[in-house]
């Protein structure tokens, strides 16, 4: 059993791979996959770089050169739900990709032509595994719902309003739903794990890189959880 684990930012990743035993680094189209093994887990992990296409290119180089059996994506997110504090962690069933509108064409906001599907569902029985590691955590607000992916940093209520009002997601990123598309075209388990750094509309400039650090530390041990048990 082999798992993929992709973060976008450097600070999403260098923990795990600081972490690692054994490491082997290979360099491929500009993204480091290193190979190692982590609480006696084989991992791969990498960096991908922000935003859907980097995420695609990460995934798809990940699948045909490491093959593993599930991938898992962390990092941080926006809150779109009151629920969701900074912190906080959401955990995908699904994923969807917010800025995919071929609707000129009278297809609903958000399905993507080739899989004709707008939310990419997660299996259920690796979302509970998350699940569990994740409520073992204490003093952590963990729900499970839709993710939602575009190409932009939300920071305005309209946009965050738009995603909500489209695809009742609790929380919005930039890279989950093109590893969720990427996965399902190769029939290869996946899920997203992402921990609160704002509120997706432009009120915590200031603190972000701070919520970030604090975010990125409960979504690593979320994941160390999980290869535990
Ligand atoms: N990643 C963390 N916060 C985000 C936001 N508000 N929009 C998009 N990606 C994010």
């Amino acid at each position: 059993m082999k798992i993929g684990i992709i973060g976008a930012m450097d600070i999403e990743v260098e923990e795990l791979i600081n972490s690692m035993e054994n490491i082997k680094k290979e360099t491929i189209s500009k993204i480091d996959f290193y190979q190692g093994k982590l609480q006696g887990k084989d991992l791969v992990v990498a960096k991908s770089g922000v935003g859907k296409v980097q995420a695609a290119l990460c995934t798809q180089t990940m699948i045909l050169k490491y093959a593993p059996d599930t991938i898992i994506n962390t990092g941080v997110a926006g809150s779109l739900s009151s629920d969701l504090d900074i912190a906080d962690l959401v955990i995908s069933d699904g994923v969807v990709q917010h800025d995919f509108d071929v609707s000129a064409f009278g297809k609903p906001v958000g399905m993507i032509s080739e899989i004709d599907l707008i939310k990419i569902p997660c299996k259920k029985e690796l979302v509970e595994k998350i699940e569990y590691s994740a409520k073992i955590l204490e003093d952590t607000n963990v729900l499970v719902g839709t993710i939602a992916s575009g190409d932009q940093f939300i920071a305005s209520k309209e946009k965050k309003d738009y995603i909500v009002d489209n695809f009742n997601a609790l929380c919005t990123e930039m890279e989950g739903a093109a590893i969720g598309h990427v996965c399902y075209i190769n029939d290869v388990d996946f899920c997203i794990i992402r921990a609160m750094s704002d509120k997706a509309d432009g009120s915590a400039h200031m603190d972000f890189p701070s919520f970030v650090e604090i975010a990125v530390d409960k979504s690593i041990k979320l994941i160390n959880n999980f290869l535990r048990n």
